[in-house]
C-alpha cells in the first residue's frame, strides 16, 4: 500500500498535479483533499486506467481519513500571489492552513513524506517542522519544501542562453525559494564559462524572479500551476522512487532543515554560517527521505555575492515561521 494525499487538491496546482500523479505506478492510493470540490475532482481522476485508486475528501472533517497512513503528504493548499505581492505577502493566510494540514499529518500520517509546496516555503517548511516537534514525531530527514520549479525553470532558462538541451540541463538551485533567496550556481553549469557578466546576471535574475513572469501574465489569476505540478510531481514520485523501490543516486535540491545531515550539512555551512537552519540543498534521497546532505561545491565571487544578499532574508522568514508556532505569532 503506498498512499500519497494531495492537500489543496482541487487547485491550479492540486489538479494537474494529482492528474500527473494518478500517472504512476508507484502509488496504489491517490487520496484527494480540499475545502472544496474534491468528490468531482476525485470522479474524473478515477476513471483513468491506472493502478491507484482516487478517493475525494471535502472539509475538516474528512482530513483525518484523507490523511491516515499516507506515505507522502503533499501541500499546495492557500493562496497564490497576484500581481505586486511577494511570496512573504501570503504568510498571513497560508500560515494557518499548513499549520492545521501539518497537525493532521502529525497525528494520523506521522511517519510521512512531507512535500510542501505552500508559499512562503522558507517560512512554511519551518512551520511543519515546529507542529511535528510539538507531537513528538519529528524527523527532519522527512520534511521537505518542493524548490523544484526554481530547478526546472533554471534549466529552461539557460538552455536559452546556452544552446544545451534543456530537459538533460542541471542547474544547481541552493538557498531559499523567493527573489533574492533563490541561489542557482550557474559556474558550475557546463557551457556558462562562455557567457559575458551581463548575460549570467541577467538570467541569474530571471531565475530569482522567474515567477513574477507568470504572475504577471496571468494578470490576477494566479501565479504558476502548471509548470509547478509539473514540479510537484518530480519531486514527490522521486521520493517514491528513492523510498519505495529503493532506486539509489537520485538527487534533487530541496529545502531541508540542515540537522536532516548534519554531517553532509558542513560544507554548506563553511559558506552560511551556522545561523541558518533551513537551506535548500543538493540531497540524495533514500528510503527514509534524505539519504545524504552533499556539498554545494565551488561557488564563483560573483555567487558569493548573491549568497550574502539572501543570508538575512531567508533567516528572517526562517524565525517568522518558527515563531508563528513556538509563539503563536
Ligand atoms: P489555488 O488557489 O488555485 O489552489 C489552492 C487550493 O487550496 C484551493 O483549491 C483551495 O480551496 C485550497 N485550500 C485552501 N485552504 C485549504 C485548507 N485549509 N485545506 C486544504 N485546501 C485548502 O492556488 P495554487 O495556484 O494552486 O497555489 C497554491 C499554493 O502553491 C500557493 O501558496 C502558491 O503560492 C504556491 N506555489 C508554490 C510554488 C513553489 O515553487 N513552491 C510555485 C507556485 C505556487
Amino acid at each position: 500500500m503506498v498512499k500519497v494525499t494531495v492537500c489543496g487538491a482541487a487547485g491550479g496546482i492540486g489538479q494537474p498535479l494529482s492528474l500527473l500523479l494518478k500517472q504512476s505506478d508507484l502509488i496504489t492510493h491517490l487520496s484527494l483533499y480540499d475545502i472544496v470540490n474534491t468528490p468531482g475532482v476525485a470522479a474524473d481522476l478515477s476513471h483513468i486506467n491506472t493502478k491507484s485508486k482516487v478517493t475525494g475528501h471535502v472539509g475538516a472533517a474528512q482530513l483525518e481519513e484523507a490523511i491516515k497512513d499516507s506515505a507522502v503528504v503533499v501541500i499546495p493548499a492557500g493562496v497564490p500571489r497576484k500581481p505586486g505581492m511577494s511570496r512573504d505577502d501570503l504568510f498571513k493566510i497560508n500560515a494557518g492552513i499548513v499549520r492545521d494540514l501539518a497537525v493532521a499529518a502529525a497525528k494520523f500520517a506521522p511517519k510521512a513524506f512531507m512535500c510542501i509546496i505552500s508559499n512562503p516555503v522558507n517560512s512554511t517548511v519551518p512551520i511543519v517542522t515546529e507542529v511535528f516537534k510539538q507531537f513528538g514525531v519529528y524527523d527532519p530527514k522527512r520534511i521537505f519544501g518542493v524548490t523544484t520549479l526554481d530547478i526546472v525553470r533554471a534549466s529552461t532558462f539557460v538552455s536559452e542562453v546556452t544552446g544545451a538541451e534543456a530537459s538533460t540541463l542541471r542547474v544547481p538551485v541552493v538557498g531559499g525559494h523567493s527573489g533574492v533567496t533563490i541561489l542557482p550556481l550557474l559556474s558550475q553549469v557546463a557551457g556558462t564559462d562562455k557567457l559575458t557578466k551581463e548575460q549570467l546576471e541577467k538570467v541569474t535574475n530571471r531565475i530569482q524572479f522567474g515567477g513574477d513572469e507568470v504572475v504577471k501574465a496571468k494578470d490576477g489569476a494566479g501565479s504558476a500551476t502548471l509548470s509547478m505540478a509539473f514540479a510537484g510531481a518530480r519531486f514527490a514520485l522521486n521520493v517514491l522512487e528513492a523510498s519505495v523501490k529503493g532506486t539509489s543516486n537520485i538527487v534533487e535540491c530541496t529545502y531541508v532543515h540542515l540537522d536532516a545531515d548534519k554531517e553532509g550539512a558542513k560544507d554548506t555551512k563553511t559558506i552560511i554560517g551556522d545561523n541558518v537552519e533551513y537551506f535548500s540543498v543538493p540531497v540524495e534521497l533514500g528510503a527514509a527521505g534524505v539519504q545524504k546532505i552533499l556539498p554545494i561545491g565551488q561557488i564563483s565571487t560573483y555567487e558569493k555575492e548573491l549568497f550574502a544578499a539572501a543570508v538575512p532574508e531567508l533567516t528572517g522568514n526562517i524565525s517568522k515561521g518558527s515563531a508563528f508556532i513556538t509563539e503563536g505569532a
